[in-house]
């Protein structure tokens, strides 16, 4: 397996006879099936089949495919020409289908110069990913790059395989889909001519969409609009189910916490600095030798659940971690078991597949089998009911150090390792939810995960991996977060402040203020480097990381509902600003994100930057939540503070918020604050549909969840604000307005109100706001 080397189109036989009577298609010297289908919602998918070249693809999670539709977004030619129409029947692309041996691929002409975005999980460092080619085969980068490829540069691919492409194009967006699991590739047209200085960095004229080797399967997405077409995928590939309320809280992490003392320590260290923290996570240290399943009694000298009792007193709970790899040492009881129960890997020879990870010589469950997803969900049962609230699948790619993956087979050594590479990690996720699942049937499990693959969504949230304490790492946490939001994996976030190196006091603040809204927010880092916890800062330090974990719980309201409507419409959480408007200026914005349709952050994350240039799309004023003011839509130039960070809310918007300043981990989303953002003198109208619900349970499912929807009207500043609750299974929601702004009149539900001064802080001054309730 080569990462940076790719097949090319003219090694290719592409189709030149095609019978659409029996679907059968010519390439080279052999012929196809070919199938294509149409989907509600302008979706197409084509099959190629030959048993003897591919058999099954093997997918472990199944597409969730709308009913079919007698419209299609796809003409087949008579040489299996693919034309993939838009929203006015106007053709945007044109495709042809190739065969190489194993491998397959799709080259796509475009009709007019195409921007492309997405890819899921890369590092390039770009929002746009023209002319760019890319690997999907979920790696472990700093076990499978040499060093100096990491330090400050995308390493490619990285640890998530999500092969799905977003195209630009005529200003409606089209979506391409590789549902196989082999290793696959993407070329973009597009080439940076800068860039070029030998001829074959230049990428093709036509968009590439291929395979190494496994059964061609493409989805062909079509918009128009990048939200509706986000949504139709986010829902094909499975949404998030909305998480426990505490996974979205802060979460504390670093390679070196112990067991029992250490995380008592810390608990005492966030209670007495009045941070709020969801969540403490343990690294390898805590296991008895890197034996998974087994902790050390040292750790946990009277058991975890003492431990778990004593955290729960704060609302706290332990995430520790599991790697997939089991010791390979006999008398091990995980091990014995696993050997006895043949669940592990096999190799060429027919016995265990051995790799190389923490424990020395490991061996690896085959996730692709029933029998060990079930055997593995049984030991994920026992640790989650020994006190462990949640966990943290890593090396899951599968790491096995340096010895070669594609040794490791699968199915009782029949099916070769490529089949369930970039789904190793997929199915050890499945299992762990299964086994959370049946420790605490009422409740969401939530665990996170490094590797994965399409269908991921369903089960864990993933962090982006190792990345190392320098600006590099932070400038590309915005493209690489959100190009995942919009591919089909929303919860996700790096670590923040960097897992290697040590951090500096400017890039810890620089990091917090550019994350802290992030869908997944943990503070992680290596043994070797600085103490990264918000206290491990001197007090000015300090101070400004607070603000902003506060900020988050104040915004906890806002977040969660952006999860629920992911659950309910697909929408992601973090969403560049082509999502909300057509006009999005500029391009390169790969430093400025939208969390959900009202909050605009464009974060400093140059060192040393003193200023930057702000774009602020549409044609109405933005808020500036530091100083309070109105900005004009369009370029500004913006200075950096110490404490405060550009972060800016759309004209009209409603956002939910806890009353106050947060100091704990407390979630009240019934007592709700209800933000309204209004310019002087403005015309325009808004609406809110606010949700709450226990925030731990199923139960929202049987309508154990309450809801209101609010109306904003504004005529000239004249405010009209009218609300009431549309669902009541979770009881009475107390909404009390906030109004940022100078209105000249307010009404709520028809009567004339009482303004109340107040005052509230959010990234930066003491605002005056005029309360209503
Ligand atoms: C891997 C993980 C990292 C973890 C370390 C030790 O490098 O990506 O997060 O701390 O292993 O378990």
């Amino acid at each position: 397996m080569y990462f940076t080397k790719f097949p090319h189109r003219s090694n290719f036989s592409f189709v030149e006879q095609f019978d659409a009577a029996s679907n059968r298609l010519k390439a080279g010297s052999r012929e196809f099936d070919a199938v294509v289908s149409s989907y509600e919602g302008g979706i197409t998918h084509i099959q190629v089949r030959h048993p003897k070249v591919w058999g099954d693809n093997r997918c472990l999670e199944a597409l969730a495919v709308p009913s079919t539709a007698s419209e299609t977004s796809l003409e087949v030619g008579g040489e299996f020409e693919l034309s993939v129409k838009g929203s006015k029947g106007q053709t945007l692309f044109t495709g042809r289908f190739g065969v190489s041996g194993e491998a397959s691929m799709f080259c796509f002409a475009p009709a007019e110069e195409a921007r492309y975005y997405g890819m899921g999980e890369k590092t390039f460092g770009k929002l746009e990913l023209s002319g760019y080619r890319s690997k999907f085969w979920n790696t472990d980068v700093w076990g499978d790059f040499h060093f100096a490829q990491w330090g400050e540069n995308p390493t490619d691919p990285p640890y998530f395989s999500l092969p799905y492409l977003i195209a630009e194009i005529e200003g409606e967006y089209v979506g391409f889909l590789l549902h196989n699991p082999y290793p696959t590739f993407m070329e973009t047209p597009g080439t940076d001519e800068a860039r070029v200085f030998v001829e074959w960095q230049r990428t093709a004229p036509d968009l590439i969409l291929g395979s190494e080797g496994g059964e061609p399967n493409l989805w062909i997405l079509t918009g128009p609009t990048l939200r509706e077409l986000t949504q139709k995928l986010q829902k094909l590939v499975g949404v998030t189910p909305v998480p426990p309320a505490w996974a979205l809280g802060y979460h504390q992490s670093r390679w070196g916490y112990g067991g029992h003392d250490d995380l008592l320590e810390l608990d005492r260290q966030f209670t007495d600095h009045k941070i709020p923290c969801d969540s403490l996570w343990l690294d390898l240290d805590y296991m008895d030798g890197f034996r998974i399943f087994q902790t050390s009694e040292q750790m946990f000298p009277q058991g975890a659940a003492v431990t778990a009792a004593e955290l729960a007193k704060t609302g706290r709970r332990i995430v520790p971690i599991i790697d997939p790899g089991v010791k390979f040492e006999p008398g091990y009881a995980v091990y014995d078991d696993g050997h006895k129960n043949q669940i592990f890997c096999l190799n060429a020879e027919g016995k265990e597949f051995v790799g190389m990870v923490w424990p020395g010589e490991t061996v690896f469950p085959d996730f692709s089998e029933k029998k060990a997803r079930t055997w593995w969900s049984g030991y994920v049962r026992k640790f989650a009911e020994s006190g462990f609230g949640a966990c943290w699948l890593d090396m899951n790619d599968p790491s096995t150090g340096p010895v070669d993956p594609q040794g490791m087979f699968f199915g009782g050594g029949k099916v070769p390792h490529s089949a369930y590479h970039n789904q190793y990690a997929l199915g050890m996720q499945m299992a762990t939810h299964d086994g959370f699942l049946k420790a605490r049937p009422k409740e969401r499990p939530f665990m996170l995960s490094r590797s994965g693959y399409i269908g991921s969504s369903k089960h864990a949230a993933i962090w982006t991996g190792d990345n190392l304490s320098n600006y590099f790492y932070l400038k590309i946490s915005i493209p690489t977060s959100v190009n995942l939001s919009i591919s089909g994996l929303p919860f996700n976030g790096p670590d923040i402040g960097g897992f290697g190196d040590s951090v500096t006091d400017d890039l810890m603040v620089d990091w917090v203020k550019a994350n802290f809204l992030f869908p997944f927010f943990r503070n992680h880092c290596a043994k070797t480097g600085r103490n990264q916890e918000p206290f491990a800062f001197a007090v000015p330090v300090m101070t400004i990381l607070r603000r902003y974990i506060r900020l988050r719980y104040k915004l906890m309201p806002y977040l969660y509902n952006l999860f629920i409507e992911q659950e309910l419409s697909g929408d992601p959480i973090l969403r560049p600003l082509i999502y909300e408007f057509e006009e999005s200026g500029p391009r390169g914005q790969d430093d400025q994100f939208l969390v959900g349709p009202s909050i605009l952050q464009a974060p400093f994350v140059e060192e040393k930057a003193k200023i930057r240039t702000v774009w602020l799309p549409g044609v109405e004023p933005w808020f500036d939540a530091e100083s309070g003011d109105w900005e004009a839509a369009g370029e500004l130039s913006v200075k950096n503070d110490r404490t405060g960070t550009p972060l800016y809310i759309r004209a009209g918007a409603m956002i939910p918020m806890q009353a106050g300043t947060p100091t704990d981990n407390t979630k009240n989303f019934s007592d709700v604050n209800i933000h309204v953002f209004v310019p002087t003198g403005w015309s325009g109208d808004s609406t809110l549909n606010y949700r709450a619900d226990d925030g731990i349970s199923f139960e929202y499912q049987q309508g154990a969840r309450s809801a209101i929807d609010v109306e904003l009207a504004s005529v000239d500043g004249n405010l009209a604000l009218n609300w009431k609750q549309t669902a009541s299974g979770f009881g009475e929601i107390k909404p009390t307005f906030v109004i940022h702004g100078d209105p000249k009149s307010v009404r709520l539900n028809g009567g004339s109100v009482k303004l109340i001064s107040g005052k509230v802080v959010l990234t930066g001054r003491t605002l005056k706001v005029s309360v209503v309730s």
